[in-house]
């Protein structure tokens, strides 16, 4: 096969050929929003397109491109194990590469956490760590915090305080339990039954980038070891350097009794995950020979993955890529907390290192105001669409709408230098100025995508 002329015979169908045989929904919200784009080629936190524009990439693929997107040193790596015909999913076999992997990553991980169980995909770690903490404990019940996110498969689904994502899919595991993060009361009272196998937290939430009250996680780790319930740590989006450490969980002095990972663990080239968990809970899944197989997968520990995974981590720690993120997330929060004081549309901005979000909310000034209300009747959400889609349309720059209230979110490559981070304060400022001009043609957009949208 020719990829390179397969792909520039077909140059242009893109969009028609995935919404005749992928997800014609998706490319007509693409359509709507101008997100429609023909990417022909990516390095590090640029896309490019057929025409040669440069588009700033401050989505990162949902967080999976930490170490920048083709990095030469990971490439160079999964080049080199196919050259070398390794001995890939034998299955019955202790493949050496997920043994240096799984070694790497406990290395970096709580002393307390000895085993890795490798998987395809962030979902399915955790759809790992739940079965673990049920089987461990011999309980039945999880309990997840409202807005959390913890992927799409059915156990996943049935921790995932995002209702929008369950409808039309219920029941799902019973006995699960959304708390209000930051409630403590709630969440003893759950634990207090001792029959909660598992309490599955994200450090920063993804939906909305939330955090807990100062101390609540400290709490609730503690109330988690009064009960016998394990602690889930979901650092699928927050690991790997995205909040200026290995894991989102340092930040608070956690000790996790399980923590998953995925997304930037290949660096994005080849799909991955792990459950990483203690010997205590092994012994009790895997309990005998029968069982050594007892939840298992085909192509979990494939030798790309750990070879790429491997190559991956030896960037970031090479490169300094955690303390990036830190330097680069400070400017970025400093830059926007300064508009947000010049700003009214702005209501919070937070996050940590890398993972950013900016809540807009009612302004106070009467004719902003009847702007706001205009744009709420029409969809909640949409107020957000007028700053991320003159973000891309004006300044080729990719952020996305996450969350409930209007909060866009900002997850770029922990690659990002002080001028990109020039570049996107200066443009995200003109955004959010004109916005502060109503009527005119920033709230424009909003008619016109509300409309765009009725036609689609
Ligand atoms: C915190 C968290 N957990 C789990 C997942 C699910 O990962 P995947 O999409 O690889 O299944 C995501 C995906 O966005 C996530 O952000």
């Amino acid at each position: 096969m020719d990829l390179q002329a397969l792909l520039a015979t077909h140059a242009g169908e893109q969009h028609d050929l995935f919404a005749a045989t992928v997800n014609p929904q998706l490319v007509r919200v693409l359509k709507t929003i101008g997100f429609d784009k023909e990417y022909t080629r990516a390095q590090g936190q640029y896309l490019f397109d057929a025409c040669g524009h440069r588009y700033l990439d401050f989505l990162s693929g949902y967080g999976v491109f930490n170490m920048g997107r083709n990095h030469p040193r990971i490439k160079a790596a999964i080049a080199q194990a196919l050259e070398l015909d390794l001995p890939n999913m034998v299955q019955m076999d202790a493949p050496l590469p997920a043994g240096l992997l799984a070694k790497r990553l406990l290395a970096i991980l709580p002393p307390a956490i000895d085993r890795v169980f490798f998987t395809n995909s962030g979902t399915e770690a955790n759809e790992a760590a739940i079965k673990f903490s049920r089987c461990a404990t011999r309980r039945s019940r999880i309990c997840y915090f409202t807005h959390a996110f913890h992927g799409l498969t059915n156990g996943s689904l049935s921790v995932n305080g995002n209702a929008e994502f369950r409808d039309g899919f219920e029941p799902l595991l019973p006995g699960c339990v959304g708390i209000p993060l930051g409630d403590l009361d709630a969440l003893e009272r759950e634990l207090r039954q001792k029959d909660v196998a598992a309490l599955i937290v994200e450090p920063i939430q993804g939906k909305g980038v939330y955090l807990p009250p100062d101390g609540f996680f400290a709490a609730a780790q503690e109330i988690c070891r009064r009960y016998g319930t394990l602690l889930v740590l979901d650092e699928v989006q927050t690991g790997l350097g995205r909040t200026g450490r290995w894991f989102g969980f340092e930040h608070w002095g956690l000790t996790p009794d399980i923590v998953t990972i995925a997304k930037a663990l290949s660096g994005g080239l080849i799909p991955v995950g792990a459950c990483c968990y203690s010997a205590t809970v092994y012994e009790r899944v895997y309990s005998s020979m029968e069982r050594c197989v007892v939840h298992s997968n085909t192509f979990g520990r494939n030798t790309l993955a750990m070879v790429a995974g491997l190559a991956a981590l030896d960037v970031l720690e090479e490169e300094g890529l955690a303390a990036n993120a830190a330097a680069r997330g400070m400017e970025l929060l400093d830059g926007l907390r300064a508009m947000q004081q010049q700003y009214e549309l702005i209501e919070e901005v937070r996050g940590i290192g890398c993972m950013i979000g900016i809540e807009f909310g009612r302004p106070r000034s009467l004719k902003l105001r009847a702007g706001w209300e205009l744009i709420h009747t029409v969809n909640r959400a949409l107020f957000g669409q007028l700053i991320v889609v003159p973000l891309m349309t004006d300044h080729r720059i990719l952020t996305q709408v996450a969350g409930h209230n209007v909060i866009v979110k900002l997850l770029p490559p922990l690659v990002i230098t002080p001028e990109d981070v020039r570049y996107f304060l200066s443009a995200f400022e003109t955004v959010v100025a004109a916005c502060h001009e109503f009527p005119g043609a920033a709230w424009d957009v909003g008619k016109g995508l509300a409309k765009r949208a009725m036609t689609a």
